[in-house]
């Protein structure tokens, strides 16, 4: 038989044949620490536990799903996502969160990244101006740069995003003569920084989108991990009027791998989305299998998951806590959700503790990473998510040493 080999420097250039849609945000890079290869501490990406994931479970509920629904199974899908799923994220949001919504308000997309995505698609041209959190989740501003809007970052503080600042863009963009298009927030443990947004200030989002004539999309991906305190309503729930899209996933409760998440959002608004996606609905073989196992194990996967990752949070709090007490050092206890934010020291050197904690192969991400334009320079955002107990410690203990090291003389 022929081997064909591909070719190890293709010479042929793709650049200029680019659509304008594609150059948008093009070669545009988030800064990421220096990759450690084959960390021996992963704290950098926001990786679920593997050792938690329902390997068993998940078996069975294949096996038991081919049964009941054989073809069904494998054929295309409803194009809004498959109805199953749809009614089990009604029952995901009445059980946690005391949100009344309908399989009519849900559509299925590949992992709340995407479903993101296909509401930046559907509302933001470029140039537009919208106003996100400063810091806000990384991936999400790798998403917003590639629908190339004119962005308002807003500070974070202990009760999440400031509202009194998103005034202040709006009216600014309001005297510009132009209408902001969306405020993108990070509700719940927001990534990096770790608050919930207060009830208050969910109450004002709400007000400040209707006075402001704008839309409000709430991304939700750890409301379930909480750890201690109450949830908070939804920011969907306080909307009356209709201006709140709300983005979820099952990455966080059940597996990133499945790929599902979706947007949650007023009926009429469905179609828009649905002309970003492709015909035959998003995966439905394993929207069936995550369906089939979440509607007789959630509830109990998710306070298996609670303690679980409580128990990482708390490793990794005592050993940055026992090593860095003496500094002014400043790092966030989040309620819940993967992260730890850290305001480093004011003598770091955080060139040289890059260096450091490289050779010490633990992997964290720089602050920049997560500001659209400058901000983050002394901060560290640590995932306690994807190493067990134990590393946590262990790990938070040698970046901490590195941090102490790091110090300018
Ligand atoms: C705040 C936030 N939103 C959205 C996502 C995307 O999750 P996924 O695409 O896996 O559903 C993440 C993942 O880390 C996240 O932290």
């Amino acid at each position: 038989m022929l081997t064909v080999m591909t070719t190890a420097n293709p010479t042929a250039r793709f650049e200029e044949l680019l659509s304008s849609r594609a150059r948008i945000g093009w070669g545009g890079s988030v800064t990421t620490s220096r990759p450690v290869s084959s960390p021996i501490y992963e704290f950098g990406g926001g990786y679920p536990d593997p050792a938690s994931f329902p390997y068993d479970g998940l078996v069975e509920a294949t096996a038991k799903m081919m049964k009941a629904e054989g073809a069904e199974a494998l054929t295309y899908g409803d194009a809004q996502g498959y109805r199953g799923l749809r009614e089990l994220v009604c029952h995901k949001y009445r059980l946690f969160e005391n949100l009344e919504v309908t399989p009519e308000n849900i559509f299925v997309a590949n992992g709340s990244g995407a479903a993101l995505s296909l509401a930046f698609s559907a509302f933001v041209d470029p140039g537009d101006p919208i106003i996100i959190e400063a810091p806000t989740f990384s991936g999400s501003l790798n998403n917003i740069r590639r629908h190339g809007p004119e962005v308002f970052g807003v500070p974070v503080d202990e009760d999440g995003m400031v509202t009194s600042a998103v005034r202040e863009s709006l009216e600014k963009i309001r005297r510009q003569g132009r209408r902001c298009k969306l405020i993108y927030a990070i509700v719940n443990f927001q990534n990096p920084a770790g608050p919930d947004l207060s009830i208050g200030r969910r109450q004002e989002l709400v007000e400040l989108a209707e006075e402001y004539d704008t839309l409000i999309l709430e991304d939700d991906a750890y409301n379930e991990l909480r750890f201690e305190g109450d949830s908070k309503p939804p920011v969907y729930a306080l909307d009356r009027t209709g201006r709140v899209i709300r983005a979820g996933t099952l990455s966080k409760i059940l597996g990133a791998g499945v790929r599902l998440g979706w947007l949650c959002a007023p009926r009429a608004m469905l179609p828009a989305f649905q002309g970003f996606n492709f015909g035959g609905g998003v995966n439905p073989f394993m929207s069936r299998v995550a369906t089939y196992f979440l509607r007789e194990h959630m509830e109990a996967h998710v306070k298996v998951l609670v303690n679980v990752y409580r128990a990482k949070r708390d490793a990794m709090l005592r050993g940055l806590w026992e090593m860095l007490k003496d500094t002014d050092v400043e790092i966030s206890r989040p309620q819940g959700g993967f992260f730890i934010w850290i305001k480093l020291p004011s003598a770091t050197d955080v060139g040289r503790l890059e260096e450091l904690a490289f050779k010490a192969r633990v992997q964290y991400t720089p602050g920049p990473a997560f500001f659209a334009g400058k901000g983050g320079e002394r901060h560290i955002r640590l995932a306690f998510s994807y190493e067990q107990p134990d590393k946590c410690y262990e790990g938070s203990r040698i970046l901490a040493k590195a941090i102490l090291d790091a110090r300018r003389a």
